[in-house]
């Protein structure tokens, strides 16, 4: 990609304001990674990390996980809320035993088939930890794709789900996916924030649609009435 493509800037900016150090990014193993991938899903990194933590020290792999008894994993989610998560990681573990050799797959089409695995999840996880190079959309990543683009409608509709995915699979590098896709979800959640977005330190501010017309907050659009 050109010096200054949008994905550059992204990398460049991720590289020296992101975030390096989070647990899951040392060893960062699909075991590790797709734990925290379903644990940040509906909760934020500072209290995912002591949750992430103890989970890694009780179910140490896959096998563990998958051998260990259920009322055990969800007491380890006691204060996290959405008890789905756990009841899904359990499944997928043992899933994986079955029909995987134990091993997390490593290709989209069975990541995805995993109880709790959407596209978005399966691609960070196949890039964090196998050096895939896939697009994702998660939360943050639509807020951002949708002001970039000024893609205009409610991102729960069909059409509007897909402007964004055809957004994200243009500007995903080819290489590098891993830290442009931390970089997206870092930005979404420190500059391209839901409140007050802070453009003036984006680093791909100028040509962001939404705010080339002073429209940031208007994207995403809420669902309609
Ligand atoms: N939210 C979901 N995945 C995340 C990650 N890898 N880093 C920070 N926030 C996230």
């Amino acid at each position: 990609p050109a010096p200054n493509s949008f994905s550059q800037r992204l990398i460049s900016w991720q590289k020296q304001h992101g975030r390096h150090d989070l647990p899951w990014q040392q060893n960062p193993t699909a075991y590790r990674v797709w734990v925290s991938e379903i644990m940040l899903q509906q909760t934020q990194v500072t209290t995912v990390i002591p949750y992430f933590e103890r989970f890694m020290a009780s179910f140490d792999s896959i096998s563990a996980l998958a051998a260990a008894p259920l009322d055990q994993v969800l007491h380890h989610w006691t204060g996290l809320g959405y008890y789905a998560r756990a009841r899904n990681l359990h499944k997928a573990a043992q899933t994986m035993v079955a029909d995987f050799g134990g091993e997390f797959p490593d290709n989209l089409d069975d990541a995805i088939s995993l109880p709790g695995v959407g596209r978005s999840t399966a691609s960070a996880i196949l890039t964090f930890s196998k050096g895939a190079q896939l697009p994702i959309l998660d939360g943050n990543v639509k807020r951002v794709l949708a002001r970039h683009g000024a893609i205009e409608g409610w991102p729960g509709k069909t059409s509007v789900q897909k402007a964004l995915w055809a957004l994200s699979e243009e500007l995903t590098p080819s290489d590098n996916a891993a830290v442009f896709n931390q970089g997206m979800m870092d930005l979404g959640s420190s500059i391209c924030r839901r409140g007050q977005p802070l453009c003036s330190e984006c680093p791909v501010a100028k040509d962001c649609k939404a705010q080339l017309s002073g429209r940031q907050r208007e994207f995403p659009n809420s669902k309609p009435k």
